[in-house]
């Protein structure tokens, strides 16, 4: 099945960005290691990362005519603020898992709040840039087995 991997605004500068907080991997490690992931259990996974709300919407929009089965979105700051990005999702109804690299719900009480975390099949921060991997296995199994 096809899982798309969206990665919203600053997260280009994964591995230069506040390393202390976000670690040393760039995305095109995280994209890479998910890919070989992916294909290994017989999926197929595309990326795309944005600075720019309406590139993700319409990439989000884009998933549903190339039937894409699963969406992992670490939306960055947009997490916080963006209605739209939530209405994306639930337009597509394409099941998604939430993803961050840290833990939000130990910084600062702007990150406590999400957009997207109550209509998410769930959701997976503070494990750096193994919180997309853990994402990715659960939603290998969930395409397997889809929950009740
Ligand atoms: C983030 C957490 C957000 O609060 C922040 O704005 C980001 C990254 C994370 O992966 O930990 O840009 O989503």
């Amino acid at each position: 099945a096809k899982i798309l991997v969206l990665h919203g605004p600053n997260l280009n500068l994964l591995g230069v960005r506040e390393p202390d907080i976000y670690g040393h991997e760039t995305l095109t490690d995280i994209n890479q290691r998910l890919a070989e992931r992916a294909q290994a259990a017989g999926h197929e996974l595309a990326w795309c990362q944005s600075n720019a709300e309406h590139e993700l919407i319409g990439r989000i929009h884009q998933g549903r005519d190339d039937r894409t089965a699963m969406i992992l979105i670490n939306a960055g700051a947009f997490t916080h603020t963006s209605i739209a990005l939530r209405d994306a999702l639930a337009s597509v109804a394409i099941p998604f898992i939430e993803v961050h690299l840290s833990n939000v719900f130990a910084r600062e009480a702007f990150r406590h709040h999400s957009y997207l975390s109550d209509i998410a099949v769930g959701v997976i921060c503070g494990f750096g840039g193994d919180s997309y991997r853990l994402a990715l296995d659960a939603a290998i199994q969930r395409l397997q087995a889809p929950a009740p």
